[in-house]
């Protein structure tokens, strides 16, 4: 594993990011539930194999992401508690953490937004569930249409002065807002986030020249979220899909929803079936496989690029983190690019 500088922070970090939005999960006594055991392993594995970052967020439960819109709130930071124990170990001081704060963990009308209010009480409780003094990197979820940036960055900020956390980044937020960030230091004496989180991979690319673009210009890094499309561009459902897939169990991920309504969502699979069989054919003419080409292509897109890993098995750990030995030809990045630019639309 290489270590690089998370951007201008400077902190070094692992190319790659473990991801806990979805953990190892299977059907236990007839209800799908997360298996704490297999996600231990999984997480000290990824430690072993020099993975020294890891994300998570207070409002992932591991499995079922679809209750985060629903009222039941059992489940909120199971993620983060698992992540806690499983790093609880390892010396603090080698690895870093992110955690996001913004989606609602509850039921009362402040148990979600930036707003201080919520901020301080939810900085709390992550760091209660993950067992640690600080967090390294906060992540604002996604735009507060409603709390204004300055109180937010202000409230950033603060927590740095008091050690809560080392730096913040923004997540899911549009090359407008983050532009207001970066500019605020010319009004306030504020310090603008040190880097983003979203999605990019080399099918979704709508923020490769805007957010991932703006990132690179102003030497923040780009977390990169979803890097293999949910699996589509690991070839996941490019044979017959072996089961336990979030397309199996998650229906927002399907091309119809549960009342038989076109989802907008991830019918990828389908609309890219060619261009996945020739990722395939490439991938296998360089020895390696569809996601490890997948996500040394992002790797290659510029030198503050971190996929964050989502894996519900170990081999798919074990697989993805040999892409940080491919190495790629300008002109491999381009093929590998145009792929699936012209099969678009
Ligand atoms: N900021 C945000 O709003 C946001 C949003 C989404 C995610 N995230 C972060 O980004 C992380 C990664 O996102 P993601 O899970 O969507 O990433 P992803 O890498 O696009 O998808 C991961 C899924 O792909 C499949 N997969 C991975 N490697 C595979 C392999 N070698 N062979 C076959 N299938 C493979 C697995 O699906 P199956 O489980 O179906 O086998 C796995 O769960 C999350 O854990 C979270 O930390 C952040």
């Amino acid at each position: 594993m290489k270590y690089k500088s998370f951007g201008k922070t400077g902190v070094k970090v692992s190319e790659l990011i473990l991801g806990t939005w979805y953990l190892p999960n299977g059907i236990f006594k007839g209800k799908r539930e997360v298996s704490k055991e297999n996600s231990i392993k999984l997480i000290r594995r990824a430690y072993d194999l020099g993975i020294n970052f890891f994300d998570t967020a207070d409002v992932y439960r591991g499995v079922y992401e679809r209750d985060a819109l629903s009222q039941n709130f059992d489940r909120v930071g199971f993620a983060e508690k698992i992540l806690g124990e499983a790093l609880s170990g390892y010396d603090r001081e080698s690895f870093v953490v992110s955690t996001k704060v913004m989606g609602r963990t509850g039921p009362l009308v402040n148990d979600s937004g930036a707003n201080r209010k919520h901020v301080r009480r939810a900085i709390r409780t992550s760091l209660e569930r993950l067992q640690m003094d600080y967090i390294d990197f906060y992540i604002i979820h996604a735009p507060d249409e409603v709390s204004g940036i300055d109180q937010i960055a202000r409230t950033m900020n603060l927590l740095e002065d008091e050690g809560l956390i080392l730096h913040y980044g923004i997540s899911n937020h549009n090359a407008l807002d983050l532009v207001k960030y970066l500019n605020l230091k010319y009004f306030a004496p504020f310090e603008p986030p040190d880097f983003i989180q979203d999605k990019y991979n080399l099918i979704e690319r709508e923020l490769e020249g805007t957010n991932i673009k703006i990132a690179e210009d102003n030497s923040l890094a780009s977390m990169i979220y979803s890097p293999l499309a949910q699996g589509v561009l690991a070839g996941r459902y490019l044979d017959k899909d072996e089961g336990n897939s979030r397309l199996e169990y998650e229906k927002w991920f399907s091309k119809t929803d549960k009342e038989g309504h076109e989802n907008k969502g991830y019918d990828l699979h389908e609309k890219y079936k060619s261009a996945l069989e020739e990722l395939r054919e490439m991938a296998s003419s360089k020895g390696a496989s569809m996601s490890e080409l997948a996500l040394s292509w992002l790797m290659h897109r510029g030198k503050y690029i971190f996929p964050i890993l989502g894996a519900t098995r170990l081999e798919q750990l074990e697989e993805n983190v040999k892409s940080t030995d491919i190495t790629l030809s300008m002109s491999e990045v381009g093929d590998l690019g145009k792929l699936f630019e012209t099969k678009r639309g």
